[in-house]
């Protein structure tokens, strides 16, 4: 098969990088990719959102299957101009895509679907959480305690569009479940946590995620129990209304003492999960997006290896309020030697010259037969990248590592 996957950063390179690994695979493209993936197979420079172009560059280039990495392309229709023009695409409709591009359209099909969610309030009054209705790249949620919080909270959201929904703030670990979907069946893939803050011990602003592991313990639940109650009676809904959901579906939940709620829906692989997720599928995850994308996940599976992987993101000094531009970047081979993978994020070439290009620069991942042991395993290797100004969360697994609850 041949593989076009659309995007540029460490999601698309761990995606990349696990398909190009596929038997079936035989050659991978990306659009526009990035050093990274470069290294696995040609970038074309089509824009992620250039639905015409990325249609073009498919048909020019026989592609059997596109896999949509970003969400921003997704919710605005790429995979349908693509799905139109004939081509087989891995990421859902615009329509289908409204489950992340729109809070209130996710209570409401949370609610019709009958999965407990946050509960939504009329009145805004502390503790809540206020959370703006559209897509705001993880800057749009504000978790109130306060008085003082909520204000300021209600000024931002205000600011950041005119819509915006109030729900009861729940109390819990985090988990995110993803599942492969062909518009009615939901596969499961292990879970994740990642790392939103800035900075250790949970401190400083929101960023895109600066670590994650996986697996995470599920405690008592079973993956296929909680898929079963969150993915597809959601699945179901969004098919009822004609928007049925082929591609990836994150559960973003919270596990409360009454059990697990859904926090949110993402209408594609997380960032930076899928770069702690994708080491551990032993399985032909091309063979379940294909068959996904064709409507017929049937019997597809996916083995998921025994082992943990940690990943640490590598940031810039001042991400996220800014990135970096062009500082150099040393090392990546001599972390891989290590035994690491390096996933790409925001790096571009200057001449043959590896150098930084944006807030998240690269993306470490290692395996260990314990999550102690991968985490050992991922900071001895980001210990070897260098670049100026670098950056990372030190604690990235450390409390599950130690044997901390996790759910
Ligand atoms: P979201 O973009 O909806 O996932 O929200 C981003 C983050 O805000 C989540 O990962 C949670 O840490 C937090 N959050 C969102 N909704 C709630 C809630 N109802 N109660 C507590 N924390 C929440
Ligand atoms: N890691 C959070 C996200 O991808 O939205």
């Amino acid at each position: 098969m041949k593989v076009l996957v659309v995007g540029s950063g460490g999601r698309e390179h761990a995606l990349a990088w696990k398909l190009a690994q596929s038997p079936r695979s035989t050659e991978l493209h990306a659009a526009p990719g990035n050093p990274g993936i470069a290294g696995l197979g040609p970038c074309h420079p089509v824009h992620a959102e250039d639905a015409e172009g990325l249609l073009a560059l498919a048909r020019a280039l026989a592609i059997d299957l596109v896999v949509i990495g970003p969400e921003v392309p997704l919710v605005l229709g790429v995979a349908d101009a693509l799905r139109l023009g004939g081509v087989a695409v891995f990421g859902p409709s615009a329509a289908a895509a409204r489950i992340e591009g729109s809070k209130r359209f996710a209570k409401e099909v949370l609610q019709a679907a009958g999965v407990p969610t946050a509960e939504g309030l009329a009145v805004a009054r502390p503790p809540c959480v206020v959370k703006a209705d559209g897509l705001a790249a993880g800057k749009g949620v504000f978790v109130c305690r306060t008085q003082n919080e909520l204000d300021a909270a209600l000024r931002s959201a205000s600011g950041l569009g005119d819509d915006f929904v109030v729900e009861e703030l729940l109390e819990g670990d985090e988990l995110s479940v993803f599942a492969i979907c062909d518009g009615v069946t939901a596969l499961g893939l292990p879970p994740a946590r990642d790392f939103k803050r800035a900075f250790d011990g949970d401190s400083g602003p929101n960023t895109g995620g600066m670590g994650a592991f996986s697996p995470v313990p599920l405690g008592r639940l079973e993956l296929a129990e909680l898929v079963g109650s969150v993915h597809e009676p959601v699945l179901r809904e969004l098919a009822r209304r004609d928007a049925p959901f082929i591609g990836l579906l994150y559960a973003g939940l919270m596990l409360t003492e009454a059990g697990p709620r859904v926090l949110e829906f993402n209408c594609r692989f997380g960032d930076p999960e899928t770069q702690a997720i994708l080491p551990g599928v032993e399985g032909d995850l091309l063979g379940a997006l294909a068959a996904a994308a064709a409507g017929d996940l049937g019997h597809a599976t996916i083995a998921a290896s025994d082992e943990a992987a940690v990943t640490v993101v590598l940031a810039a000094r001042d991400y996220p309020a800014a990135g970096d531009i062009g500082s150099p970047i040393a090392g990546i081979a001599e972390a891989e030697a290590d035994g690491a993978v390096v996933f790409h994020a925001g790096t571009a070439l200057r001449g043959n010259r590896l150098v930084t290009n944006g807030g998240r620069i690269l993306n470490v991942s290692a395996t260990g037969s314990t999550l102690g042991e991968a985490r050992v395993r991922a900071y001895a290797a980001a210990e070897r990248i260098d670049f100026d100004g670098i950056r990372f969360r030190t604690d990235v697994a450390l409390e599950a590592a130690n044997g901390a609850p996790v759910g």
